[in-house]
């Protein structure tokens, strides 16, 4: 599986140019990345960066990379990220709570590259699995109550009593979804529309998802 990873990233790195503003995603297919990225600027490559989670902020820093702010930047023109489960059309995110950021780096970049080990693709179209909320802790009850049928759970912190406390000092909130529908988009819309979820960690945009294997790795 870590050779998937390594892969991945490693793939990922043949569209990284010098001069350009990288968006960092999160998680440990994208600490390969990170760590690969390091090595290119001891090699001379010139970036900048800057980062969805604390988590990557923190390991880019240690890998050398020069990280800035989203305010800082005319433009991001490559985010890698990771994903915990991915079809051809859609991904789940937020397994590392780091979703909100995610999405808006991912989002807004001129390229988004999904990078993902063979264990994440799922057969077909049908995405099936945890949809990760990030709510309003002043909403959770409520937005809980509203996705009833989903058994919707606020994530517990394990090195802390109580919920895990998102970079963005909100609730994680949990849900089992099976995603049928062929435009997984309207469930996307549908879940930002309820009062207090800040995001949800279900993505439809993006350009291209790597996998990586041990021989090397395809494109989905
Ligand atoms: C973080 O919130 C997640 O969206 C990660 O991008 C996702 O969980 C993938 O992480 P791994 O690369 O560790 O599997």
């Amino acid at each position: 599986m870590e050779i998937g990873k390594i892969n991945a990233a490693k793939a990922a790195l043949d569209y990284v140019k010098d001069g350009m503003c990288i968006g960092l995603g999160s998680g440990s297919t994208v600490k390969e990345f990170i760590s690969l990225l390091g090595e290119k600027v001891k090699k001379g490559l010139k970036i900048s960066c800057v980062a969805s989670s604390f988590d990557s902020r923190m390991l880019a820093i240690e890998n050398g990379l020069f990280v800035t702010e989203t305010d800082a930047i005319d433009e991001i023109d490559l985010a890698v990220d990771g994903a915990d489960t991915v079809t051809k059309t859609a991904l789940l995110k937020g397994g590392g709570g780091a979703l909100t950021r995610e999405k808006i780096i991912g989002y807004n970049a001129k390229k988004f590259i999904i990078i993902v080990d063979e264990s994440k693709v799922m057969n077909g179209n049908v995405l099936e699995g945890e949809v990760n909320l990030e709510v309003l802790p002043f909403a959770a009850s409520m937005v809980m109550g509203t996705l009833k049928k989903f058994k919707p759970k606020i994530r517990m912190a394990k090195a802390k009593l109580g919920p895990v406390i998102s970079d963005n000092g909100s609730f994680i909130v949990d849900c089992r979804m099976k995603l049928e529908n062929p435009n997984p988009h309207e469930a996307e819309v549908w879940l930002n529309s309820i009062p207090g979820v800040i995001e949800n960690g279900i993505f439809t945009k993006f350009d291209m998802i790597i996998v990586g294997n041990e021989k090397g790795h395809r494109i989905l």
